[in-house]
Parts: C-alpha cells; structure tokens; sequence
C-alpha cells in the first residue's frame, strides 16, 4: 500500500492497486500546464480598466475631454456589452470545436493551435483604433482561448494523479486569478497615459503568456488516455512512464495502464459507435435520473459552470471599475478593482488543500453559503444606507470577503468536478461542453449586466447584489442535490462511483473492484484504497 496509507473502507482482492509516487516532475508538468488560466484570466480581465481610461473613450467614442461633461465621458452600454461579451461568444464556438480537434489530434496539439489563434486574435485589438477591429480581434481571440480553456483541463485532469489531481486542476484556477491581476496592475499603470500605450500596452502583454505556453507544450508529452482512446497503447505507456517518472515496464505503469484500457473498454462496450453525429449525441444518451448516464453527466458538467457564473464573479472582474465609480464617494475604482483581485488570488491557494481535504462537495456547499451571506449583506447595506460613505466601505469589504469564498471554492471547484464527472469515450466533448456553457453565461451576464446596472438603463445599482444572491442560494441546493464526490479516486473509480452511488452518499463510496479485474485485462488487480488525508 502506497506510503502507509490508511484505508478508510473495504479494499477487496489480495493486492491494493499501487501507484506511483508523485514525483517533482509530475508536479512541475501539471503545474506548468495550469499557466494556461493566466491568459484566460488577464483576456477576460484587461478590458475592465480599458474601458474606463480616457485616451481609450476618446479614441473610441471621438468625444473630447475638454467638452465634454465628466460623466457623460464614458463608453455606451451597448459598446460596452458587445466588446465584453464578444470574447465568450468567440470562446463558447472555440471550446465546443476543441473537443473534437483534442480527440483527433491530441490534447496539447490542440492547446498549442489556440496558442497560434489567440496571437492573431490580440494583434488585431492592439492595431484597433475603432470599435469594430477591436471587436474582430477579441472574437478572433475568445477563439483560442476557448480552445485553452476546454483542453487545459482534460489535460491536466488527465495526467495528474489522483492524489493531488483537485489541488493540480486548481492550480488552473489559482493562474486565472494571477492572469486577471496582472491585467488590472497593467490597466492600473497605463491608465493616465496620453498615447494609445495606454491601452495598447495591457493588450499586446497577452502574447507573451501563449509563446511561454505553447513553447511548454512543445515539451510536454501528450495524455496517456488519448493514445488509449486511439489504441496505441505502447505509445500510451511511453507517455505514462514519463508522466509518472517510472520504468515503462514497472508495475506501476502496468496496472494504471490496464485500468484505463479496461475502463475505456467498458465504457465502449455501453456506447454505440459510429459517424460524427452518433459520438456527438453520445453525450446526450441515457435518461436524466439515472446518476451516471452520459446525459446526466453532460447536464451536471453544463449546468456545474452555468451556476459558477450565476454566482456573479464576473459582475466585479469586469464591470468593479464602473460599479465602484457609480458608488459616488469611491476615489480610485481602479484600484479598488485591483484589490479585489488581488484577494481572488490569495484566497485561491486555500483551495488547494480544503478540495483534497474537505472533498468537493463540502467546499461547493460552503462556498455557496458564504456568497449568499455576503451578497445578500451588500445589498440591503446597499438599497437602506447606500450615501453613506461608512456603509460603503462596509459593502466593499463585503464584496472582498465575497471575492474570498467564490475563489477558495466555486472557482476552482467547478473546474475541478467538470475534468473528473466524464468517461473516457465522451471526456473531451463533455470537458468541452461544460466549458462551453462557462463562456456562453459569461456572455450572456456580460451582456445584460451593463443593462441592469447602468445609470442610464435598469440603474439597479447595489440592488443588482440581491439577484447574486438569490442565485448563488440556488447553486447551495443544486449543490446539495446533484454533486458527488470524487476526492480522493481515479477518474475511472469516478466512473464506477457514478454508476453505483447518488450525490448525496457519494463520499461513502469506496472502490471494490477494478475495471482490469472486470475486463479480464488484469487478473491480480484489485482495487486502490480511496486516498486518505493522511496521504495528502
Ligand atoms: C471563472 C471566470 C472568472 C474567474 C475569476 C473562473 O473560474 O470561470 O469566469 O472570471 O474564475 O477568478
């Protein structure tokens, strides 16, 4: 048994599956894998304090500063949806169409083309000197990033080992909280400049995150599963050996190769196969109260991200700078944006020992909770003694102890649960699904927000907290109902788990069998003791 662990449960058959030590190297490959979310985060970050700077509004909207009265210096609503929200739509077609390329051609080839497709996407914005090329360039770019953003996680998920599998995935999360700080440090310092340096400056930065990743992929090896998916096994252990820093021919590799063969196998053996439809419509097969159809297992990933964004993240990451300013007595909404960002970074890391600790489910109930606590807080301080400037302030820290629960648990969490809930045979597409649905709500809350919110439209204000709120009291009992837990299994003890469990008793499922011993593929093969806390 690995490093003395202690089980928690039956272990049947006379050999505990081992595994092999999670070397350094494991470690440095996934963690370097992770540098994906920074420009997924400083893309979607950058444009919240370019929108407020003024060589940008008077470049964009031909107004002249010395003319125009102060408030009305400002970029229109229906240009500020469309330039936010133009970066999802392009991001929600990209992760759709990635699922299929990281099938045919590999998880990192495809992670290196969205590299390529994103460069081309930030050259045009940084040329753009009116709406319409900027709007081009961020669609163009939402592409590539869609294509990182989907495969970032199967691949990570993929090679990471299960042991420390969450905390690796929210590493992911950890790098998109760096990304969306350094855009706003980079708005914060260009922000006064009288030159299109002001904004040229944070978009042409974002390059130089895809030339690190993709020269980084270059060098990582591929996922063992998608050479199991194609059949080539040997080339499967060939990658698995590096991945694991052990001897192709060790026993190690032996047996987590036979169990994702057979689990592959099985999977098959349930799902028919055929033309690019019929695999397609096999993420949709089964009925939706049974626990692990692919049906279920594609709502629960889709509907997993949809309720990341309902939690209202989003409304402080790119419209804080505007929401802060509309808040009257606020001197500097830059630097306010900038600090919560700042407390969505720091508070992440919590998350890397609380999701293998506590276990997803627990982290995603809590989280939710503090977020209705918090919001429901800012808005009636909000709507009762909102000119106050003390109960502004006390809005304020609300809204960065808000910042605190969504980044330590619904951040990463949702990335998390969605690299884990899937079979091998519909993993990609149901990865790319679920990352979809991410981008499509963060679009449509991009678009409508500016409606709600804006003085000269719904004026909602701090009221628009209550919504949130309302939200986030659904994902508790989405939560509560529908999440199972997966700590501490391999993603194909998630799968038998699915099968044999609900939500709600998941975390007391312990793994009985293997898939090797099921397929035939692996007499010995026993199953691996669930990980324990003391292991992690
Ligand atoms: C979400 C993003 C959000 C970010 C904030 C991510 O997990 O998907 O929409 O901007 O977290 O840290």
């Amino acid at each position: 048994m690995p490093g003395g662990a202690v089980v928690s449960g039956p272990v049947v058959g006379a050999d505990a599956m081992r595994e092999a030590p999670v070397t350094f190297k494991a470690y440095l490959m996934c963690a370097f894998a992770a540098f994906g979310g920074i420009f997924f985060g400083y893309d979607s970050g950058y444009i919240n304090g370019v929108m407020g700077m003024e060589y940008f509004i008077e470049t964009f909207e031909h107004l002249d500063p010395a003319t125009t009265p102060k408030n009305d210096f400002v970029v229109a609503s229906w240009k500020q949806s469309l330039t936010v929200s133009i970066l999802s739509a392009g991001t929600f077609f990209g992760a759709l169409i990635a699922g299929d390329l990281a099938d045919w051609f590999g998880r990192r080839l495809t992670i290196i083309s969205g590299c390529g497709i994103f460069i081309v996407g930030v050259i045009l914005q940084t040329a753009s000197t009116s709406l319409g090329l900027l709007v081009a360039g961020r669609l163009i770019a939402g592409f590539g990033v869609g294509f990182v953003s989907a495969i970032i996680i199967l691949y990570m998920s993929e090679i990471a080992p299960r042991k420390v599998r969450g905390a690796i995935v929210s590493g992911y999360q950890f790098c998109i909280t760096i990304g969306l700080m350094l855009a706003s440090c980079v708005d914060y310092a260009t922000q006064h400049r009288t030159d299109s340096g002001s904004y040229r400056i944070p978009i042409a930065l974002q390059m130089l995150w895809a030339v690190i990743l993709a020269i980084g992929l270059f060098i990582l090896p591929e996922s063992p599963r998608f050479f199991i998916r194609k059949g080539q096994k040997d080339k499967a252990r060939e990658v698995l050996a590096r991945i694991r820093g052990q001897p192709a021919n060790s026993e190690y590799i032996e047996m987590e190769l036979n169990e994702i063969d057979a689990n592959n196998q099985y999977e098959l053996q349930s799902i028919p196969q055929g033309g690019y439809f019929t695999t397609w419509f096999n993420c949709f097969r089964g009925s939706l109260f049974q626990p692990n159809s692919n049906l279920r297992r594609t709502v629960l990933g889709t509907s997993l991200q949809m309720m990341q964004q309902w939690t209202g993240v989003n409304f402080v990451f790119y419209f804080g700078t505007p929401f802060f300013k509309q808040l009257g007595t606020i001197q500097n909404p830059f630097l306010l944006t900038m600090i919560t960002t700042i407390v969505n970074v720091l508070s992440t890391p919590f998350s890397f020992y609380a999701i293998e600790k506590v276990g997803r489910r627990p982290l995603l109930l809590w989280g939710s909770l503090g977020m209705v606590i918090c919001q429901f807080i800012v808005a009636i301080v909000g709507v009762t003694d909102g000119d106050n400037p003390k109960a502004i302030s006390a809005m304020i820290a609300f809204i960065c102890i808000y910042i605190f629960f969504f980044a330590s648990t619904w951040g990463p969490g949702a990335w998390v649960v969605i690299g884990e809930i899937f079979p091998l045979p519909i993993r990609s597409r149901g990865v790319a699904l679920s990352t979809a649905s991410n981008w499509l709500w963060n679009c449509i809350i991009a678009v409508i927000t500016p409606f709600m919110v804006n003085k000269d439209e719904g004026n909602l204000g701090a009221k628009v907290f209550f919504i949130w709120g309302s939200l986030c009291t659904c994902a508790f009992v989405y939560t509560y109902f529908l999440i199972p837990e997966t700590k501490g299994l391999t993603l194909e003890q998630v799968d038998k788990m699915m099968e044999e469990t609900i939500p709600r008793t998941s975390s007391k499922w312990q793994p009985h069998s293997t898939f090797a011993a099921e397929m035939g593929l692996d007499e010995k093969a026993a199953a691996g003791p669930k990980v324990t806390e003391q292991e992690v």
